[in-house]
């Protein structure tokens, strides 16, 4: 499903990047370019973010 319709980034290359080691929407962006124009799909973005439960491992990176 794409998620970004600005950059076409599909929800399967916004997964890959997170679990390569992405941490917030910014670094999804600078990763992949998902959330770099409109911003309309951010929330989308987040939401995966957290489904995959990275804000427990920036806290961990935080430490
Ligand atoms: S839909 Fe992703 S930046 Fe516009």
């Amino acid at each position: 499903m794409v998620v970004c319709h600005c950059n076409v980034v599909s929800d399967r290359e916004i997964r890959a990047e997170i679990l390569t080691g992405a941490l917030d929407a910014d670094d999804v962006a600078a990763r992949c370019d998902a959330g770099t124009r409109c911003g309309g799909c951010r929330p989308v973005i987040d939401a995966l973010l957290a489904e995959a439960g990275v804000s427990i491992r920036r806290a961990f990176a935080a430490a």
